[in-house]
């Protein structure tokens, strides 16, 4: 498959709403609007794969605490349904970890007890489950994972 990767931008926000809204219907799917604020923070890191200049997957990741000792929190993965099982999730889990790993933090991320897909990728990854969060998603009350994967140097 042809696709090229790049960070994602302003002009890219539209697009990533769209996506979302497929993606996560009836789960309070990001507006445009969130995804410009996302762009705009100095601590995220936002990636995009294209294919023809058409945005097919998106991810995004925060850097919380000092720069010294920081841990990472993924804030949002997706693939345009038509393109997914063909390895666009694993591409863009690898410039996130990697972000991740050049700054030796940890990661943490959410994601639904039910979500079979994302719970392998993330395992994938070296994520495992630390704890059960009831009711995390709203609106509909879905419980959540909270997974972590240890930084670099504690591998
Ligand atoms: C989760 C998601 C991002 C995976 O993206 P993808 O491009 O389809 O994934 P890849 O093709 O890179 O697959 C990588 C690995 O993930 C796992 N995986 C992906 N889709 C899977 C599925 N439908 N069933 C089981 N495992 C799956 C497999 O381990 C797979 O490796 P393999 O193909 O060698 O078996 C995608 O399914 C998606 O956008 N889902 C909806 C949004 C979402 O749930 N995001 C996560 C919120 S926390």
């Amino acid at each position: 498959m042809n696709y090229t990767v790049r960070e994602l931008k302003p002009a890219d926000a539209a697009r990533c709403a769209e996506l979302e809204k497929q993606l996560f219907a009836g789960e309070s799917p990001w507006p445009e609007n969130v995804f410009l604020v996302e762009f705009a923070a100095p601590n995220t890191f936002y990636v995009g794969a294209f294919e023809a200049e058409r945005l097919i997957a998106y991810a995004g990741i925060a850097m919380l605490g000092p720069r010294q000792d920081p841990e990472f929190e993924v804030h949002t993965i997706g693939v345009d349904p038509a393109y997914q099982r063909r390895g666009l999730g694993r591409e863009l889990m690898d410039q996130i970890t990697h972000a991740a790993d050049l700054l030796d933090g940890p990661m943490f991320l959410e994601v639904r007890t039910d979500n079979d897909a994302a719970i392998r990728l993330y395992e994938d990854f070296g994520f495992h489950t630390l704890a059960t969060r009831r009711g995390y998603y709203q609106p509909s009350g879905a419980d959540a994972y909270t997974m972590t994967r240890p930084s670099r140097s504690e591998r």
